[in-house]
């Protein structure tokens, strides 16, 4: 294990850990837009997390959810999601991690940890080093077929009116196992990355949702790329990340539903009103 990620664990499950004894009391919501939800632990686990890496790679740049900025053009920079599934927080719902990712040169992923400390696991990879949880070699799953699949994705809590994932959502829902909506896209990624899903996609997410997680699914023998197949970068607006196995033909299933064709037809509200009168 490199010192990266000898150093980085430490400091995100001390960040969990942080976490946790917020979630554990009553804590208040603020709105940082019409829905998106911020709360005094997102800053305060931002807080110490830029604290600590600041410490030990104070040439290196960081860029944080809750706007610290260090960015001085370093060749390292830090993508630092201090609590992914902010909404699920609020409401006590338990699905939340730390995310912490190390990229080179704007796009090249060197390291990712994500910390989930209500199951105390930690996802790790390092490029070219293979993914790790709990320090155990972790991979993708071997489903073959999306029919076999069990699938996650995710809906923008900002201008979620504008966004088509539901005509997503209802496709893949009955051409599959399911599809879950866990509410952190990052805990997503290391779903994926871990087996316990087969693919995931999520529109308009940003580097700090999805650097730390991208490596993981990569190192864990996954493959991550937009909608139609090309290359995932971390300013692209698209996701999707899969065991590989089923990727080209969830990108069969997005080209047919852009493009409108074969939609399954749903009962309306009004005929199922009708069927039970
Ligand atoms: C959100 C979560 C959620 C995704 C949203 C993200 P936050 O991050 O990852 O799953 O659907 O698009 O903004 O705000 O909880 O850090
Ligand atoms: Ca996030
Ligand atoms: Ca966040």
């Amino acid at each position: 294990m490199s010192r990266y990620l000898i150093e980085l664990e430490p400091i995100a499950r001390e960040a969990g850990a942080l976490l946790l004894t917020y979630f554990d009391r009553h804590i208040t919501i603020e709105y940082k837009g019409d829905v998106d939800l911020v709360t005094a632990a997102d800053r305060a686990s931002e807080k110490l997390i830029a604290e600590r890496l600041k410490a030990k790679w104070p040439q290196h740049g960081i860029v944080g959810e809750e706007g610290t900025r260090t960015d001085t053009g370093a060749e390292f920079r830090w993508y630092v999601d201090p609590l992914d599934g902010t909404t699920n927080f609020a409401h006590g719902y338990p699905v939340f991690c730390v995310s912490l990712a190390l990229v080179r040169h704007d796009d090249e992923l060197e390291v990712g940890v994500l910390y989930d400390p209500t199951r105390n696991e930690l996802f790790a990879a390092e490029r070219g080093q293979g993914a790790t949880l709990n320090g155990n070699p972790m991979h993708v799953s071997k489903t073959q077929r999306v029919v076999e699949s069990i699938l996650g994705t995710g809906f923008p809590s900002h201008k979620r009116h504008q966004n088509p994932n539901i005509h997503f959502y209802q496709q893949l829902t009955l051409h599959s196992h399911g599809v879950r909506r866990a509410g952190s896209a990052a805990l997503d990624l290391a779903n994926v990355a871990s087996g316990r899903y087969d693919g995931f996609w999520e529109f308009n997410l940003n580097p700090w949702d999805t650097a730390a997680g991208v490596l993981i699914v990569r190192e864990a023998g996954g493959k991550v790329t937009r909608f139609d197949g090309s290359p995932f970068r971390l300013d692209s607006r698209e996701v999707l990340a899969s065991n590989g196995l089923i990727h080209g033909e969830l990108i069969e299933h997005f080209n047919q539903i852009l493009a409108g064709r074969d939609i399954d037809p749903l009962p309306s509200p009004k005929e199922y009103a009708k069927s039970r009168s």
